[in-house]
């Protein structure tokens, strides 16, 4: 009998397909005439209202030293939001009805009669909006009067209510270091109860750091993959253009390690290394982070010296071709500082799954370009088939590759056959691409983190054992630091690929950084620019950034060849046996490719005589692209005779030609 059962068409609400409105709700911005208020917690609310997301009943107070009147306050909202408003249109109604709402408050955070003034304030708007009592606080403030504030709220009577919910958000830097970290949790819960207390980290609402749980957990192929039996190891880069950008008092205590490695990037460990939960429920998934967290190695002094790299910008070039200061020269910072801007860490998680995986994070300021990747680098495949075959002298492994930001995607790194009669590979990608996928208004990442608390969902809010862990992690490493001055500092410029010791950390692993090539890049090299499209893409995957030191031996003239060498950045000088300087070599130059397309010892030496970044190509590779594509052969060719000065008779053989070129 077939079913009779009558169907019933629901809405997509109804059905729970989109989402509702937030419950009504008040919300009290400490800070409220900062930079973090201006720039991502407005924008956030106005893009939450723009998808009506946002409560229809809600009201806001602003509250902060600065004298202002509410008309004022107002006003500067309405002509920040036109600045750093994400959307690509201003829609003036959301805005006249969302900014009609916020009222001002000036005062000190230490001052209890203005928290009694908040309180009044309050009881008006929850008359006037309706809130239902519920009132959500958020410390946008210096990290130092988070307890203050937590304290006073409590005092006067704001952290409790017969009537509705209480929520308090608190920003990064959680504390300082372990000690300082322990203690604000203390001061935190002597007021308020863990379930109130939501530890922001906004790495944790982009998308496609929530998209790791998804991509982990909702597809079956990838985890049974998942552990120290096929994964090689693991790399997560958080490489950042800008400078301190008048942040320069703030960093000058933090650093990169306190800054970005110890919240955000043990954050996508965490997603990227956990368990799978057994629920989408808060605690289901705070548990098994934490754990994983709890896994990780925590470092002996003499394992920092070996594990972990440190480094500070000096004067460079930005990718745009502007100068840049140094570090040290940054408004608010110490002319003597030995803060790291750069580091780069080796770790291990010592627990089943993981074992003996390392872990390699890194994380910088004014380097050449922006890019938050995460690698899942797996095991090759054994190599007894192709043993034998020429021109495939190794496997490469598969690489997956998360793009967070601001590419945005997922990229899945293999090889495949190279069309033609013999059995020939090349590296080859599949990609995922969200603005391909998705059609998404641009965010903040704060829209899902307000919107969650409101909702009164902590899953991506950190618990205070998850906090503590990650400082427990961390402490260690600066502890050593602080013990031992760096005595290199500053040891990469700005607008480079970051200092030298980070590329030997994994190197010395046999092992080497992603780095994502892209066009552009590429492009920087003149020999590249006049390439097609298709041969562009191919470089992309096979090139691989390497970083000199000035004064280090690149290429040992007797040397075998095994690798070409594109200089993107910095001089090297070629020298000849009798250790005289033939000529010297800048951006855009290459060499090293005479041994390679005669299969010949180095004719010459070259050494760095400045901080030198260098693309890579190895001599499979070499041989895949002068085969494939002609007219990058003759332009190598056609280089070289520039550079030895002869002619020779174009309808020779190749190696003919060049063997002319050289002898
Ligand atoms: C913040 C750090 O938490 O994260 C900044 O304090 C850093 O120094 C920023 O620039 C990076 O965030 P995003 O979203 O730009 O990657």
């Amino acid at each position: 009998m077939p079913d009779r059962t009558p169907i019933t068409l629901t809405t997509g609400q109804e059905a729970g397909l989109t989402e509702q409105p937030a419950p009504p709700c008040a919300m009290v911005i400490f800070g409220a005439s900062g930079d973090l208020t201006r720039r991502l917690l407005v924008p956030a609310l106005y893009n939450l209202a723009c998808d009506r997301l946002l409560p229809r009943r809600f009201g806001v107070v602003g509250l902060a030293l600065d004298e202002l009147s509410t008309e004022r306050f107002r006003d500067k909202l309405s002509s920040d939001i036109r600045q750093y408003s994400t959307r690509k249109q201003f829609d003036e109604a959301v805005w006249d009805d969302l900014v009609r709402r916020f009222h001002y408050l000036a005062g000190r955070f230490d001052d209890p009669a203005v928290f009694d003034r908040l309180r009044g304030l309050l009881a008006r708007l929850d008359a006037e909006w309706q809130t239902d009592g519920n009132v959500l606080y958020y410390c946008a403030t210096p990290p130092e009067v988070f307890g203050l504030i937590a304290e006073q709220i409590d005092r006067a009577g704001g952290t409790r209510s017969e009537r509705g919910w209480r929520r308090i958000i608190v920003e990064k830097p959680f504390g300082h270091d372990l000690v300082s970290a322990v203690e604000l949790n203390r001061r935190l819960l002597r007021h308020w109860t863990e379930a109130q207390v939501y530890r922001i980290d906004h790495y944790l609402g982009k998308e496609t750091i929530q998209n790791l749980l998804a991509f982990r957990f909702s597809n079956g192929i990838f985890e049974p993959l998942w552990n120290k039996s096929h994964v090689d190891h693991i790399q997560m880069t958080v490489a950042e253009v800008v400078g301190v950008e008048g942040r320069g008092r703030y960093y000058d205590r933090a650093g990169v390690l306190r800054d970005v490695v110890q919240n955000h990037m043990f954050q996508m460990l965490a997603y990227l290394c956990m368990e799978p939960p057994t629920s989408f429920r808060p605690d289901a998934i705070r548990n098994e982070k934490a754990k994983v967290l709890e896994a990780v190695r925590i470092m002996r002094p003499e394992d920092v010296t070996s594990h972990t790299v440190r480094g500070q910008y000096g004067p460079g070039r930005r990718a745009n071709g502007v100068d840049a200061v140094g570090y040290l020269k940054e408004r608010g910072v110490d002319p003597n500082s030995q803060t790291e801007t750069f580091t780069a860490l080796k770790l291990f998680v010592d627990d089943w799954r993981w074992e003996g995986v390392p872990i390699y994070l890194r994380s910088g300021k004014a380097l050449w370009r922006r890019g938050t990747e995460i690698l899942i680098q797996f095991k090759k495949a054994p190599e007894v088939i192709f043993r034998e075959l020429p021109g495939i002298p190794w496997l490469d492994s598969n690489q997956l590759v998360f793009h967070i930001q601001p590419d945005q995607g997922i990229e899945l790194r293999f090889q495949a056959k190279t069309p033609g009669p013999s059995m020939q590979l090349q590296k080859v990608n599949m990609r995922f691409d969200y603005r391909e996928a998705f059609e998404a208004a641009r965010a903040t990442g704060y829209e899902v983190m307000l919107y969650n608390c409101m909702l009164g969902d902590q899953m991506l809010f950190s618990r205070s054992d998850l906090v503590e862990t990650a400082w427990r992690i961390a402490q260690p490493i600066l502890d050593v630091w602080a013990a031992s001055p760096p005595g290199d500092f500053p040891n990469y410029p700005a607008g480079s690929w970051g200092p030298k010791a980070a590329f030997d950390l994994i190197e010395r692993d046999g092992r080497k950084w992603l780095e994502v090539v892209n066009r552009g890049v590429i492009e920087t090299v003149p020999l590249f620019q006049e390439c097609d499209e298709i041969f562009q893409h191919k470089l992309a995957l096979v090139l691989k950034p390497v970083v000199a030191a000035a004064d280090e031996l690149i290429i040992r003239k007797g040397d075998r060849g095994n690798e070409m060498y594109f200089l993107v950045r910095g001089a090297v000088d070629v020298v000849g046996g009798d250790g005289r300087v033939i000529t010297t070599l800048g951006p855009g130059s290459f060499f090293g490719e005479t041994s390679l397309l005669l299969s010949e010892p180095r004719n010459a030496s070259i050494r760095a005589t400045t901080y030198c970044e260098l693309f890579v190509l190895d001599k499979a590779d070499f041989n895949r692209v002068l085969r494939d594509h002609p007219q990058f052969a003759r332009s190598i060719l056609d280089a070289c005779r520039r550079r030895y000065r002869v002619t020779v008779d174009p309808d020779q053989a190749f190696d003919r030609q060049v063997r002319l070129l050289i002898e």
